[in-house]
């Protein structure tokens, strides 16, 4: 593409992406007019399906994470899938069998705990910690049975678990480790990414996480076979894509899906992949700069409780998780509602204790939310606001300052 050419797109872009003034989103959008003029210029070449520009970025980002393969599906939610269908693969040696138990905390995501179901093994809920939001080394000893195979780690909102406690179990006990990043792309603990230290890592690239390509996931392993099945699954069961030597070119090896990405999605998370570290920069430097102006206001009474990052643990941060403390907690949901009026966006953390959903009871799951105080705090008490990729300005800083600290007087 000519220079001519890109300021005709760039003209073109600005005149149709205008975003909503005046309000604190939870999201603004976090794309460069480049990232979409990577995506367009494979509508241009009419090269949608995935191709070239797929594996470039599958590639760069198992360097960029520190993996030996890393795949791109069309979602994180898609990622999980293929994981927990590759545990159950019969092409995985010592694979998992149904009614296996698998671990997962309370406060999860939808698509972190149905690809349990789906796959035909059975989940059991752990309690979160209440410092990380994630789940508690203490709770996830008392809960591991003859039947645990597996645990789904779930890396809340850029923060994680004690990751070396969490590797001894799995090492001592002999389970798989699903590690859930979706939340979590950039994080590091003892300096070793978040999704590397178990048996799959997988990641997400809707439009409100660490990088979007619109759509998109990823999943990583370092094991060739593993990464085999995963190839395999993602698209219809063939080998197609893996190099065999004298390859058919309809050659089905395996069960599968269609999981697959658009090479217009692959060429904007590639492009948003390389603005990982800034993003992650900005964000942690919006994050701290919010807290330490609610926390000098002269109107802070101790309204809030914040989330910090695990011991050992370089967060790289999704949203800004706040709890109420009391006398205000009974007063959350006209609080969010006020917020939600004066142009705050807000949204549960995750979606709160999980066991508190209607599908859990579909699936007759059922169990009482007091066997989880700790996840059933933050659905009590927790909401979350935006950090975002441009650095925050005094006026943004003083509109949450003045709105948040409303609290007492609602
Ligand atoms: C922890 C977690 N897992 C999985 C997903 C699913 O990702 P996707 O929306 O790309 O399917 C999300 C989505 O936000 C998530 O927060």
């Amino acid at each position: 593409m000519n220079n001519k050419e890109k300021i005709f797109l760039n003209k073109l872009i600005n005149k149709y992406s205008k975003e909503p003034r005046g309000k604190y989103l939870l999201t603004p959008d976090s794309f460069s007019n480049d990232d979409i003029i990577q995506g367009i210029s494979t509508l241009l070449k009419k090269k949608i399906t995935m191709s070239d520009v797929t594996k470039k970025f599958e590639k760069k980002f198992a360097k960029v994470v520190g993996a030996k393969y890393a795949l791109m599906v069309n979602s994180g939610s898609s990622a999980n899938l293929l994981a927990f269908f590759a545990l159950i693969n019969p092409m995985k040696k010592k694979r998992l069998r149904p009614g296996d138990e698998c671990i997962i905390p309370s406060l999860c995501w939808s698509t972190s705990l149905w690809p349990i179901v789906q796959s035909g093994l059975k989940p059991k809920f752990v309690d979160i910690d209440r410092g990380s939001l994630n789940l508690s080394i203490d709770q996830l000893k008392k809960k591991i049975t003859k039947k645990t195979r597996a645990i789904m780690a779930v890396h809340i909102l850029g923060n994680s678990t004690n990751m070396i406690e969490l590797n001894k179990i799995i090492k001592r006990k002999n389970l798989y480790l699903i590690e859930d990043t979706c939340e979590s792309l950039g994080s590091s603990y003892k300096k070793k990414k978040l999704g590397t230290f178990g048996d799959f890592g997988t990641f997400s690239f809707y439009y409100s996480h660490q990088i979007t390509s619109g759509e998109g996931g990823m999943i990583v392993c370092n094991d060739k076979k593993n990464y085999e099945i995963l190839h395999s699954l993602r698209a219809h069961g063939w080998d197609r894509g893996l190099n065999k030597k004298n390859q058919k070119s309809f050659n089905f090896i395996n069960s599968g899906f269609n999981l697959r990405p658009t090479e217009t999605s692959a060429a904007i998370g590639y492009s948003q992949l390389k603005k990982l570290n800034k993003f992650k920069k900005i964000r942690s430097s919006n994050r701290n700069k919010i807290i330490k102006k609610l926390q000098s206001s002269k109107k802070w009474r101790e309204q809030f409780t914040f989330i910090y990052p695990a011991k050992n643990l370089d967060p790289s941060w999704f949203g800004l998780p706040i709890l109420i403390n009391k006398p205000y907690i009974k007063k959350k949901r006209k609080f969010l509602n006020y917020l939600n009026k004066n142009f705050i966006e807000t949204r549960p953390i995750i979606s709160g204790n999980f066991i508190n959903q209607k599908s859990i009871n579909l699936y007759k799951l059922n169990q009482s939310k007091e066997k989880f105080p700790n996840a059933q705090n933050i659905d009590d008490r927790g909401f979350f606001i935006g950090v975002h990729v441009n650095p925050i300005s005094n006026k943004e800083l003083n509109f949450l300052e003045n709105k948040l600290l409303k609290i007492n007087e609602i």
